[in-house]
């Protein structure tokens, strides 16, 4: 039945969407990457968490947010009352960009371009999903979900609209706190985080 699988009647569901994803070429980044990291969660979760691109570890699992920073949101989602398992977890580009380092892949910044022709993919799967709540973790995921430039510290804690409409709490992501070197601003920043995500759980219930 549809409202169990998630398909609509016209067949498309995330697993349709995750399917034809995996031979996208909208932009070169399947070239280098593993594999297509594609969006994961209930069909009709009513939150959204939405990062930037996957890391080398989700690239090589295939999953969103299962390296460092999936670990680090893992325990501030728990600490802010925030069931994972009950969101739908993304990325805005949805296959890993990075430089070669010998034998390291280092995190490289998808570009405007990849960014939005990634978001194609986004629109798609927030349009089966019509969640109550979008989080955009970090710019790239803000910009991609406003289709424009939005001033990250100027709306971060805030419940702004997507264009279509969806509220779409904006903060940090998880990878901003890992580059913060000072243990007590490190402390104070995850704290920040905490408190942004636990607004998340009154779109739980
Ligand atoms: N960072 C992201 O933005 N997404 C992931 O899936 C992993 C790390």
């Amino acid at each position: 039945p549809p409202a169990f699988t998630g398909e609509r009647a016209d067949g498309a569901s995330i697993a349709a969407l995750h399917r034809q994803a995996k031979h996208c070429t909208r932009c070169d980044l399947y070239k280098d990457a593993t594999q297509v990291v594609f969006g994961e969660g209930p069909p009709h979760a009513p939150v959204v968490l939405v990062g930037e691109q996957p890391g080398d570890r989700e690239d090589e699992a295939g999953r969103p947010f299962v390296g460092p920073a999936g670990r680090l949101l893992d325990e501030c989602l728990e600490q802010a009352g925030v069931d994972r398992t009950l969101c739908y977890v993304t990325n805005a580009v949805k296959h890993f960009k990075f430089e070669r380092r010998g034998k390291r892949r280092l995190h490289a910044r998808p570009n405007a371009g990849e960014i939005q022709r990634c978001a194609w993919w986004l629109a798609a799967e927030i349009e089966l999903l019509e969640p109550r709540l979008i989080v955009a973790l970090g710019a790239t995921a803000l910009y991609a979900l406003m289709g424009r430039s939005v001033g990250l510290t100027r709306e971060r804690g805030r419940i702004v609209k997507t264009a279509t409409g969806t509220p779409l709490l904006v903060t940090v992501h998880p990878s901003y706190l890992l580059r913060i070197r000072d243990r007590d601003e490190a402390q104070a920043a995850r704290q920040a985080f905490v408190e942004d995500l636990e607004r998340v759980t009154s779109f739980l219930g």
